[in-house]
């Protein structure tokens, strides 16, 4: 079996060569995406719930889009209008949507670890579209797919992550896929904004953005989560854009042709220059929200097949 799990929770759990059996799928959505009839019948027949507790543009708007395409019933579940408001609990919310029969759930959530949680108490597939800053394995992915694309490979590159690294699921689950796709990985930001345990990532870390940037092939930046903070973690969004934002200046140390990338939303003028971050010689930002729709197609589709195998109300 080229992809074995039945949820798709974190990159942690999945297995280098499960990573590129989606990444090749995803390359085949990309052609279907680009046509004129962008549509197949691999979902249809199954419902698609989207249960979104944080804000979301692209990755709700990209999960909808991609079930859609593929034929599934898609309800998203608006959760400001919920009974979760009315002091239900997730679990309880979550089993009730389970009661209807549903084949894909996708959740975002603020707490890390309730989507892992929520997996455990339904008997259909579960994909997690963030979980606090524990993982965002989809981000992962697009990412993954759009440096593959890029660069024409994933392996041996030079990967800088700069910023707010430690409250972001996006660089979490970076660091673990490219990791286990053997690239070098550079994490550059002041040390307010990295993990305490940075140590056991087997990354280099950086203060300095000149240095850090030096010959890398990929940039990646990030955005301050300011919603996770909560204490003073820079001195001022003016000194942190002169020391770690990206401009022309700085991007000049890495390579010629490095790709600029962000998984959005973007904060212009604060970790990134906004002319930068539009000149489509160097960004890869609206390519990444392109990877986004594929990636979480062949997603679905491959969790639907190992669901269509599983015993009927067991999941592992
Ligand atoms: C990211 C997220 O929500 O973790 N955004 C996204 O999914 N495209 C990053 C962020 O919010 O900064």
């Amino acid at each position: 079996m080229p992809f074995r799990a039945r949820h798709l929770l974190g990159i942690e759990t999945l297995a280098p060569y499960e990573i590129v059996t989606l990444l090749d799928l995803s390359d085949s959505y990309v052609d279907l995406n680009r046509s004129r009839a962008k549509h197949s019948d691999k979902l249809a027949g199954l419902t698609q719930i989207n249960m979104f507790f944080e804000n979301s543009t692209r990755t709700q708007a990209s999960f909808e889009i991609a079930g859609k395409r593929l034929g599934a019933d898609v309800m998203n579940m608006s959760m400001a209008a919920s009974s979760i408001k009315k002091g239900e609990t997730l679990i309880d919310t979550a089993l009730t949507l389970n009661a209807m029969h549903p084949d894909l759930l996708v959740v975002r959530h603020p707490h890390s670890g309730a989507v892992d949680l929520l997996a455990q108490k339904v008997n259909c597939a579960v994909l997690n579209a963030g979980d606090g800053r524990h993982e965002h394995p989809t981000q992962a992915l697009l990412d993954a797919l759009t440096i593959r694309r890029a660069k024409g490979k994933l392996h041996r590159l030079n990967i800088a992550i700069c910023g707010d690294i430690a409250h972001s699921r996006v660089a979490r689950s970076n660091i673990l896929l490219l990791g286990k796709m053997e690239n070098r990985i550079r994490l550059i930001g002041p040390r307010t904004l990295m993990p305490s345990q940075v140590a056991e990532l087997g990354v280099e870390v950086y203060e300095d953005m000149r240095e850090g940037l030096n010959g890398v092939d990929v940039v990646m930046m990030l955005r301050l989560q300011r919603e996770r903070m909560d204490g003073g973690f820079i001195p001022s969004e003016r000194e942190y854009y002169h020391r770690y934002g990206l401009d022309p200046e700085k991007l000049a140390y890495a390579k010629p042709d490095a790709i600029v990338m962000h998984p959005g939303p973007m904060n212009r003028g604060v970790e990134i220059d906004g002319t930068l971050a539009d000149d489509i010689n160097r960004s890869v930002i609206q390519d990444q929200v392109e990877m986004g729709v594929a990636v979480r197609m062949a997603a679905m589709d491959l969790l639907a097949q190992n669901r269509a195998t599983a015993t009927p109300g067991v999941m592992v």
